[in-house]
């Protein structure tokens, strides 16, 4: 049995992931902020498999400086072993770039520190563990917004091309060893995503035909089991990652932003 470690599992594809491995028999630790939609989650859990995995929650604040450490201490403090990673925890903001106040940039860096930031520390904590043992799996959630800039959601986008660059780099660096490391990239899937600041009249949520998370999830927990590094579910969007390869990059920005633009 392995223990597996979802950041973000209050919500959405995290949620979701949640509920794919604890079928497939693997403990569970999940983390969020809100303990009560994980404390559900847990007892769901639970229920539809008679007891017979084991699930940790702890409720965490991955934005803060330290998080990932405290995280770590914890799990370490229950003497569990982790065997996947999945870092998933993200958050958006939309809007110009350009009209944010000075004032306002405190949650500009919150979306750096979580979607970035933690995700690096969780890396490098786990990382190290597995190459020790020479044994275990991380998969970091970017998203197809990793394959293009996009204006009016322009640090997010730019978030997630970091995670994929920096998970396929790591990923060249251990190819020696026994790790699996891998990269999910969603396109538009139903969450609260759909409902961070400004992001529910965009043109992308509104016109897509967009995936459920628990598809999402299943097709993630499918490809991974089978050793795919790159995660693209749906064939649209994977039809998007491939076109937007061969588009000028300067025309696949200004498509992207028409998708953020309002509806
Ligand atoms: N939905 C999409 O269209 C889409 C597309 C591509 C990629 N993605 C990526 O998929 C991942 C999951 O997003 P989702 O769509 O499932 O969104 P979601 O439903 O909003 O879920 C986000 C999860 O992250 C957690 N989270 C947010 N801030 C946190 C913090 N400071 N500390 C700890 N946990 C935090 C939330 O839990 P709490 O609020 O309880 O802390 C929640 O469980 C993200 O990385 C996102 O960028 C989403």
């Amino acid at each position: 049995m392995k223990t597996v470690l979802i950041t973000g599992a209050s919500s959405g594809i995290g949620y979701e992931l949640a509920k794919v491995y604890a079928e497939n028999n693997n403990n569970l630790i999940l983390v969020a902020r809100r303990k009560d939609r994980l404390e559900k989650l847990k007892k769901e859990i639970l229920e539809k498999n008679n007891s017979k995995i084991n699930v940790l929650i702890l409720e965490k604040d991955l934005g803060k400086a330290n998080a990932s450490f405290e995280l770590y201490q914890e799990v370490k403090k229950h003497n569990i072993d982790v065997d996947v990673l999945i870092n998933n925890a993200g958050i958006g903001i939309h809007g110009e770039f350009s009209k944010i106040l000075w004032a306002d940039m405190y949650k500009n860096n919150s979306l750096i520190n979580l979607n970035i930031r933690t995700v690096v520390e969780l890396t490098k904590l786990y990382l190290d563990d597995f190459l020790q043992k020479n044994k275990g799996e991380i998969l970091n959630v970017a998203s197809i917004a990793s394959f293009f800039p996009g204006p009016i959601m322009a640090t997010y986008y730019a978030s997630k091309a970091f995670v994929f660059s920096f998970t396929e780099a790591i990923r060249e660096e251990v190819a020696y060893s026994n790790i699996k490391i891998g990269t999910l990239c969603p396109g538009p899937t139903a969450t609260e995503f759909e409902k961070s600041p400004n992001m529910e009249k965009s043109t992308m949520f509104a016109k897509l035909k967009i995936m459920t998370a628990k598809k999402v999830a299943q097709i993630t927990y499918r490809d991974f089991e089978k050793g795919k590094n790159i995660i693209i579910p749906g064939t649209l969007n994977k039809i998007t990652v491939f076109i937007a390869r061969f588009l000028p990059r300067k025309t696949i920005t200004k498509i992207a932003k028409r998708m953020q633009e309002k509806k």
